[in-house]
């Protein structure tokens, strides 16, 4: 690999299943020893609140969507940098997960401080061992990503998803929301993202090709729903960070509300179509693609393979999965996007 962001790109699939590895016991119970909460301080959460900046961000809102589903306990996310300036109401039931790559972020560790300091549980995601944060944290779940040297965080991100999966289904287990059948099921289905992982690999070279049409732009909107809004926002934040250039994510339903007057003729909207009929979302997202397209926008669909995209002028392809965890596939073609933009603008990938 030329630079250090592609070979991190490229790790993303052994990084996945790195995390996951032996996070299942033979009885269908979930080991996550490193996390130090007994059954008693997980029966006692009465409210979970994700905290973490940038990328780390984005996978706390990811994190939101399962833990609400798996576990029923309200859960809400915040960035640190708000949080540890805000007066939250805090108390000895909360569980507060902090998520960080590095485990050195200022805000994230004030944050923390300031979560502790009214009585809350803290639990930190992190893939540095020994670093301050999971030292400071009342109990860690390391990810085991591997080091990431290139500045913008990929395969973090992908393994903080997985963790704040993994820490949703021990608590939905705990609690009696799931049973083992259900944990064992998702479990399952989390083990197969890293060959999915590798199937979109095999698309980079056309895909970095594809992108390079896009290199004269300067706004690339972003659109998804339900859990595609937050890999709309990590699209949009590579692409800023990277490339340079001016990059929105929104929630497709929000479109309507301001951000369509953004859309010109020519304008690239990268639409994450959502693998599921529930509630409507596919539907709703292809609605969305017509009103842009209405507006001139060229759109890129990011959908599973089998999925009609009525007017998407380019659709990349990645496998089918459930809908939760879709954001782990959905995201790389981003990545590649952000990446390859910047490449070919002449910015600094590996150092922005
Ligand atoms: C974006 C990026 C940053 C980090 C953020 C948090 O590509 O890398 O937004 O995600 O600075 O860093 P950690 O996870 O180390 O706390």
């Amino acid at each position: 690999f030329d630079l250090f962001m592609m070979k991190e790109i490229f790790e993303q699939p052994k990084a996945v299943a790195e995390t996951l590895v032996g996070r299942l016991a033979q009885d269908g119970k979930l080991v996550l020893e490193e996390m130090k909460l007994s059954v008693g301080d997980i029966a006692n959460i009465d409210k979970i609140i994700f905290i973490a900046c940038g990328t780390a961000f984005h996978s706390g809102m990811i994190g939101k969507y399962a833990m609400e589903r798996w576990t029923r306990i309200p859960c809400e996310v915040e960035l640190a940098s708000e949080f540890r300036y805000r007066d939250p109401i805090l108390s000895n039931r909360t569980l507060v997960v902090a998520i960080s790559q590095s485990g050195e972020t200022m805000d994230t560790l004030m944050a923390i401080r300031h979560a502790k300091a009214q009585g809350a549980n803290v639990l930190s995601i992190c893939n540095t061992q020994g670093a301050t944060i999971p030292r400071e944290a009342d109990a860690v779940l390391y990810t085991r990503g591997g080091p990431e040297i290139a500045v913008a965080s990929t395969k973090a991100l992908l393994t903080q998803i997985v963790a704040t999966f993994l820490i949703g289904l021990h608590l939905g287990e705990v609690r009696g929301t799931l049973n083992s059948a259900q944990v064992s099921e998702i479990y399952n289905e989390m083990l197969e993202l890293p060959a999915k992982l590798e199937q979109i690999l095999e698309t980079v070279e056309p895909l970095r090709e594809l992108t390079r049409k896009f290199a004269e732009k300067n706004t690339v909107l972003f659109l998804g729903r339900h859990v595609g809004f937050p890999v709309a926002l990590e699209g949009a934040l590579k692409l800023k960070e990277l490339a340079y250039i001016h990059a929105e994510g929104f929630a497709g339903g929000e479109l309507k509300h301001g951000p369509i007057a953004l859309i010109e003729e020519g304008t690239p909207v990268i639409a994450i179509v959502p693998n599921t009929h529930e509630h409507g979302l596919d539907e709703r997202m292809l609605s969305n693609i017509q009103e842009v397209r209405a507006r001139g926008a060229q759109v890129i669909a990011i959908a599973a393979e089998g999925i009609d995209i009525p007017g998407a002028a380019h659709i990349i392809r990645i496998p089918a999965s459930p809908q939760m965890l879709q954001p782990v596939l959905a995201t790389v073609p981003l990545q590649v996007f952000a990446y390859e933009m910047a490449c070919a603008r002449g910015t600094d990938v590996d150092q922005p």
